[in-house]
C-alpha cells in the first residue's frame, strides 16, 4: 500500500525521487520521505501529510542535496504506527549509516524487534520496518557485504516486503529485494530506477525488469547483479513496458476521476477491439486457455475480489448463470481465505482486480491454485503479481487509473464479464444464435450510449447540489442492478464521506425501511426489464414513508414523474446491459457531490489504490 522508489546513476537524485513518489501517490499519501547519499553522509528528509509537505522540507535543504546521485524514497499508507514524521520512511539503523524503504508488512516484527533490542538497537518509531533496518545493519556489520546482509536478513523475515537499501560505505550501490509485494527496476543508460509501480519510472525508461519473489538485485550506475535466495547468479529478463507517460496527465479535467469517467466510451471500445468484431462472429479471448475438456468438466465457477471489483464480480455471476447455466459463487477475498473453501480441478476460479496486487485476492487465488483449479484473472495490470499466477487472463486495458475511486476499471471489468459469459455460452452452446447475436449487437452499442449519458449531465449536477448536504443516502435496485446500487453507494461513501448504503429493494421492508423519513434520500435504479414493476412498488413503499425520492431510469412511464422528486434519465438499453449505463450517472453523482463539498476527490482520506496488506 506504500510506494517505494530508488535511483542510482549520474543525475541529481532528489527531483527524480520526488517525481517518482508523485506518480505513486495513489498507493498512499499520509507521509513521505527520501534519503540521499551526499559526499559525507546519508541525509534523510521526511514530512507528515501530503507529498507537498516533503517538497517544502526539501526546498529548505537544496544546497545539501544537489550533488547527490543516489537515493531512495517512500510514500506511506500507515499500518504500524500513526502517520507521523518519526514513523515515515526511510528508516535507519542506530548510527544512521544504513537506510531502507519498505512496502509490505513484516509479520514477525515483534520477535525481530526483541532480538534486535537485546543486541543493543534502539528503536525510534512504532513501525515494523525499523526492525529490518536494524537487522540488515547487524548482518552488514558481520559480513561487510550489503547484498549478503540483505540476503541473510531476508531469511529471518516473515511477511511481505519490497525493500530498497543503501549504506553510507557504498557511494554508488543500491540493493533491492521483494517477496509478495511489487517491485520493478527501470533500466536506463548508466542509471537504474527502482519503483513499486511503472508510473514512477516510465518517464525515464521503457526498459524494465520485474523482480521475482526472493530475488536480490545489486545496482550501480553501470551494473546489475541478480541473485536468488541461494546466492546463485541469474540473468535478468528485460521487458519493454507498454505504458505511455501521457496517460498520467489530467488532460484539462479538474480531477483524474472526472477524466477517467469520461474515458469510459473509449475504454469499452478498447476492450472490445479484437475480441468482438461483428454480432455474427464468435468472441475471441486469446488468453483464455480453457480446453474443450476443461469446459465440459467445469461444474462450478467461484469469483473472488474486493471492493469495486467484487461488485463487478456480482454482475458477472448474474451473467454467467443467465447465459451459461453454470452455478457461480462470488465472495470477498478477505472472507474466502479464512474458512474451509471447497474448490477442485472442476472449479474455474476467477480473480478480479484492477491493480492485480490486492493481497487478499492473491492469497485466495494461491489457495485455489493449490487445489488444482484453473485460474482466470481479470485485471487492468497484465504485468501484475496476480496476472503472473494466471492460467488464463482477460486484460481489461482501461489504461492507468490514477484516481483512488475506481471508475473506468469497473466498467472495463463489467465488459470483461460480458465477453467471458458470452464466450462460455458459445463454447457450451447454452444460448441460441439469435440471442447471442442480439447480446453482441447491444454490447457494440454501449460506447455510444455511455457517450450519450456523459453528454448531458445537468440533471446529475442538479441532484448533486440538492443532496450534497445529506448525511445519509440509500440506493435501491433489484436483480442485475443490485451490485450497481452497492457500487453507487461505495463511490459516494469513498469520496464524499456521506454514509451511503445499497440495498436489494425487496429487503427494504425487512428492516432498513425503519430509517426512512423526510430527510432520507432514496435513489432507485429503475431500469426497464423483468424487475421494473417490483422496484416501482418498492419505491412507492419508500415514498409512503416520506423519503426524498430520486429515480435513475430509462423508463418513459408517467408513474415515474408522479413518484419521484428528481429524475436522472439514461438511454434505453437491454436489461442485462443496464449495469453499464446505470453506473455512469452514479459515478458522476458521487463526483459532483464530493466536488461540491470541496473534498479531495482523487485522494480521499484513509484510502489507497492498491491494498497490498491482508
Ligand atoms: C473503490 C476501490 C476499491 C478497490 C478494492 C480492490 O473505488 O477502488 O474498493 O476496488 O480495493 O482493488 P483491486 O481491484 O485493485 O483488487
Amino acid at each position: 500500500m506504500c510506494g517505494i522508489v530508488g535511483y542510482v546513476g549520474l543525475k541529481p537524485v532528489a527531483d527524480i525521487l520526488v517525481d517518482g513518489l508523485e506518480q505513486l501517490e495513489y498507493r498512499g499519501y499520509d507521509s513521505s520521505g527520501i534519503a540521499v547519499k551526499t559526499d559525507s553522509k546519508i541525509a534523510v528528509y521526511k514530512a507528515e501529510g501530503k507529498l507537498q509537505n516533503l517538497k517544502d522540507v526539501l526546498r529548505a535543504h537544496t544546497s545539501e542535496i544537489t550533488t547527490a546521485t543516489m537515493g531512495i524514497g517512500h510514500i506511506r499508507w500507515a499500518t504500524h504506527g500513526a502517520p507521523t514524521v518519526v514513523n515515515a520512511h526511510p528508516h535507519t539503523c542506530n548510527c544512521g549509516s544504513l537506510v531502507i524503504v519498505h512496502n509490505g508488512i513484516i509479520e514477525n516484527y515483534k520477535e525481530l524487534k526483541e532480538k534486535m533490542e537485546k543486541l543493543g538497537c534502539v528503536f525510534k518509531s512504532q513501525t515494523d520496518t525499523e526492525t529490518v533496518a536494524h537487522l540488515i545493519a547487524h548482518k552488514y556489520a558481520q559480513t561487510k557485504d550489503l547484498t549478503k546482509a540483505v540476503s541473510l536478513a531476508a531469511q529471518e523475515i516473515e511477511g511481505a516486503y519490497a525493500l530498497c537499501v543503501m549504506h553510507n560505505d557504498l557511494k554508488n550501490t543500491l540493493v533491492v529485494t521483494k517477496r509478495n509485494a511489487p517491485l520493478v527496476i527501470g533500466v536506463g543508460e548508466g542509471e537504474y530506477f527502482v519503483a513499486s509501480d511503472v508510473p514512477a519510472i516510465i518517464k525515464h525508461t521503457k526498459k524494465a525488469i520485474y523482480l521475482n519473489d526472493n530475488q536480490i538485485a545489486t545496482l550501480t550506475p553501470d551494473s546489475l547483479k541478480l541473485i536468488n535466495s541461494n546466492g546463485e547468479e541469474l540473468s535478468p529478463k528485460v521487458e519493454v513496458l507498454p505504458w505511455e507517460p501521457v496517460a498520467l496527465s489530467k488532460m484539462g479535467y479538474k480531477h483524474f476521476m472526472l477524466k477517467e469517467i469520461h474515458e469510459q466510451p473509449d475504454v469499452i471500445r478498447n476492450i472490445l477491439f479484437g475480441k468482438l468484431h461483428t454480432p455474427a462472429e464468435p468472441i475471441i479471448l486469446d488468453e483464455v486457455k480453457l480446453t474443450q475438456k476443461d469446459l465440459k468438466d467445469l461444474n462450478r465457477i467461484q469469483i473472488v475480489a474486493c471492493g469495486t471489483s467484487l461488485h463487478a464480480a456480482m454482475v458477472g455471476k448474474y451473467l454467467i448463470e443467465q447465459f451459461c447455466n453454470i452455478p457461480v459463487d462470488v465472495e470477498a477475498s478477505s472472507e474466502y481465505i479464512y474458512r474451509h473453501t471447497v474448490t477442485d480441478e472442476h472449479t474455474l476460479v476467477v480473480g478480479v482486480s484492477q491493480s492485480g496486487e490486492t493481497a487478499d485476492t492473491i492469497t485466495a487465488i494461491k489457495q485455489s491454485q493449490a487445489r488444482g483449479s484453473h485460474i482466470l484473472i481479470i485485471t487492468n495490470r497484465p504485468d501484475s503479481a496476480m496476472a503472473r499466477l494466471a492460467d488464463s487472463l482477460i486484460p481489461v486495458n482501461a489504461g492507468i487509473e490514477v484516481s483512488v475511486a475506481a471508475t473506468k476499471s469497473y466498467i472495463a471489468q463489467l465488459i470483461s464479464f460480458y465477453l467471458l459469459a458470452l464466450y462460455l455460452a458459445e463454447a457450451k452452446g447454452s444460448l441460441d444464435k439469435s440471442a447471442l447475436e442480439s447480446f453482441k449487437a447491444e454490447m457494440m452499442l454501449l460506447p455510444q450510449k455511455v457517450e450519450q449519458v456523459l453528454g448531458t449531465t445537468d440533471d446529475i449536477q442538479r441532484c448533486a447540489r440538492v443532496y450534497s448536504s445529506t448525511k445519509d443516502f440509500i440506493y435501491i435496485a433489484r436483480g442485475i442492478n443490485y451490485p450497481t446500487a452497492l457500487e453507487g453507494a461505495l463511490k459516494l461513501k469513498e469520496i464524499s464521506y456521506i454514509n451511503a448504503t445499497g440495498y436489494p429493494a425487496g429487503e427494504l421492508k425487512h428492516g432498513p425501511i425503519a430509517m426512512l423519513d423526510e430527510t432520507m434520500p432514496v435513489l432507485s435504479i429503475l431500469m426497464n426489464g423483468s424487475v421494473y414493476e417490483k422496484l416501482l412498488s418498492n419505491s412507492e413503499e419508500a415514498k409512503a414513508r416520506n423519503a426524498r425520492m430520486i429515480a435513475l431510469t430509462n423508463s418513459k412511464d408517467k408513474k415515474v414523474e408522479e413518484l419521484f422528486d428528481n429524475i436522472i434519465r439514461v438511454p434505453d438499453v437491454q436489461e442485462l446491459f443496464s449495469p453499464v449505463i446505470a453506473m455512469i450517472p452514479l459515478q458522476l453523482l458521487a463526483y459532483y457531490i464530493a466536488e461540491f463539498l470541496g473534498k479531495d476527490v482523487d485522494q480521499p482520506r484513509n484510502l489507497a489504490k492498491s491494498v497490498t496488506v491482508e
